[in-house]
């Protein structure tokens, strides 16, 4: 390892839906000159390779054949300038634009409830982040797949909070939805993340939480700025 890899750490960040993860994950990683992972994308690229391969119809998951096509699933990464990001590629293909639909947001829950299909992703992620130098967001990440992260944030704000801010982004997109069913959905949400029986979401005991329902994006930033500075100091120190 180099000394400027030594020098890098890894930041996980999880937390629930809707609390802006990885708009504050992409800052941070830009702020630092970090590569930012977004787990979710490659849950959601499973979810849609599955769909597309007949392992879901209809919306009914067929566990046993997502797990057969789980060794043809080659997923990939490459930064995107224009976006600030990098684009998911599964088998070369960049399906970035295809895995935010609402067919596989419906799906990718009971995807990502499928024991093997976290192992092979958990495995991709660590080994992704060997390097150190990564800020990656999920739901596991200061729990399961790096439990020795540096640092480690759980995001959280008042469901109600979440909602409106989605709310007003589908709108601005034009969407015809209701408030209360978006409430009603965000909720629904937290309580299948936290019960489900494998890696559930929850705060690893040494995590920092930051409740975000009502700060800007900036004071977000100045926050993480100053526990970075002092999780820094400290493994200088040490
Ligand atoms: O962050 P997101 O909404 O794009 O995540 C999509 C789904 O994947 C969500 O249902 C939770 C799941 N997920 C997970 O189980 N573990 C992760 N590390 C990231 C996401």
């Amino acid at each position: 390892m180099s000394d400027t890899e030594k020098q890098k750490i890894i930041i996980a960040i999880d937390g629930f839906s809707s609390c802006g993860k990885s708009t504050f994950a992409k800052s941070i990683a830009a702020r630092l000159g970090y590569i930012f992972i977004d787990t979710g994308a490659m849950y959601r690229a499973v979810t849609l390779y599955a769909q597309e391969h007949g392992a879901i119809r209809s919306g009914i998951i067929d566990e046993d054949a997502v797990v057969r096509l789980l060794d043809e699933i080659a997923i990939t990464f490459r930064f995107n300038p224009e976006r600030g990001a990098s684009d998911i590629y599964v088998n070369g293909d960049r399906v970035e634009g295809r895995i935010r639909t609402i067919e596989v947001s419906n799906c990718v829950s009971g995807v990502s409830a499928i024991p093997a299909v976290r192992r092979k992703l958990v495995a991709m992620q660590q080994e992704m982040g060997r390097r150190r130098g990564v800020v990656m967001d999920g739901r596991d990440i200061g729990t399961v797949v790096f439990p020795d992260a540096e640092l480690k944030i759980f995001m959280t704000a008042d469901p109600a909070v979440r909602a409106r801010r989605r709310y007003d982004e589908l709108k601005a997109k034009g969407d015809d939805v209701s408030l209360e069913a978006i409430e009603r959905n965000v909720r629904e949400r937290d309580k299948a993340d936290m019960g489900r029986t494998i890696s559930p979401l929850r705060q690893a005991e040494d995590a920092v939480v930051l409740d975000n329902s009502h700060m800007t994006v900036e004071e977000q930033m100045a926050w993480f700025m100053k526990e970075y500075s002092k999780r820094v100091g400290i493994l200088r120190e040490a």
